[in-house]
């Protein structure tokens, strides 16, 4: 594991450009993306060097990592809306392909099903936000490190998180999300977590007890992950 600890001022800024140097790489890229408050700075960040030129999506794939289930497709919370409005948007060219979860047109079970036949096509970078009680996505506390994409009943603070944070117009009991055995088949994790508020379940899920009460943990037996945090959310961990 690779823990990389930045003031705020540059955190987000770091973050995009070493997206900006994989899509140099490798164009075709296959990027899992995550949305919430965690990501936004990096997604404005990285809008602006796209649009700069330093690198394109043109020829990349974009997977969403997870979705609400109950929530209008224009309600503010929707995980595809946040990421069209605060990246894919911005930018010109878009990416070859962007695959949200299906929830409007489909029943949860199949768009599950539906979103899991596309990340099995394989991802090559996959960014995650750290949840509050630990989860990745929405694999909240009690999923394993085997468990697959599906629909999920969220804890309460999950969903109340959807309308006090991200403006939900109601809350939302269950949620879709790539479960962890496919997050743990990307070639390559960067798990990004800023603010105090996540310093203790931080450092629970770096050096805690590896299990299902911090999903995030399993992330620890990745071949290759990368944690990108800000001084604050890192202060306990390198306590
Ligand atoms: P946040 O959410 O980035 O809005 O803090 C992270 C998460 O719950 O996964």
């Amino acid at each position: 594991m690779e823990l990389i600890v930045l003031p705020v001022e540059a955190w987000a800024e770091r973050v995009a450009g070493d997206l900006v140097e994989r899509l140099r790489s490798a164009p075709d890229l296959r990027l899992c993306l995550p949305t919430g408050d965690t990501p936004a700075p990096v997604y404005a960040a990285l809008a602006a060097r796209l649009e700069s030129g330093e690198a394109s999506l043109e020829r990349a794939t974009i997977v969403l990592l997870d979705e609400w289930v109950g929530l209008g497709p224009d309600d503010a919370a929707r995980c595809d809306g946040r990421l069209r409005r605060e990246l894919l948007e911005r930018v010109s060219p878009g990416p070859a392909a962007f695959h949200p979860v299906r929830v409007d047109e489909l029943a949860p079970e199949q768009a599950a099903a539906r979103h899991d036949d596309v990340a099995a096509g394989g991802l090559g970078l996959t960014l995650l936000g750290l949840g509050a009680n630990g989860h990745v996505g929405f694999n909240e506390p009690g999923s394993t490190a085997d468990s697959p994409t599906r629909v999920v009943t969220l804890e309460a603070g999950s969903g109340d998180a959807a309308v006090a944070r991200y403006g939900a117009e109601r809350v939302p009991e269950a949620g879709i999300t790539l479960g962890v055995a496919r997050l743990m088949a990307s070639d390559e994790i960067w798990l990004l977590v800023s603010g105090a508020r996540k310093a203790e379940i931080l450092d629970q899920a770096l050096r805690g007890p590896v299990g299902p009460d911090v999903p995030a943990s399993f992330l620890r037996s990745h071949p290759r992950l990368r944690v990108i945090a800000d001084t604050a959310a890192a202060a306990l961990v390198t306590r």
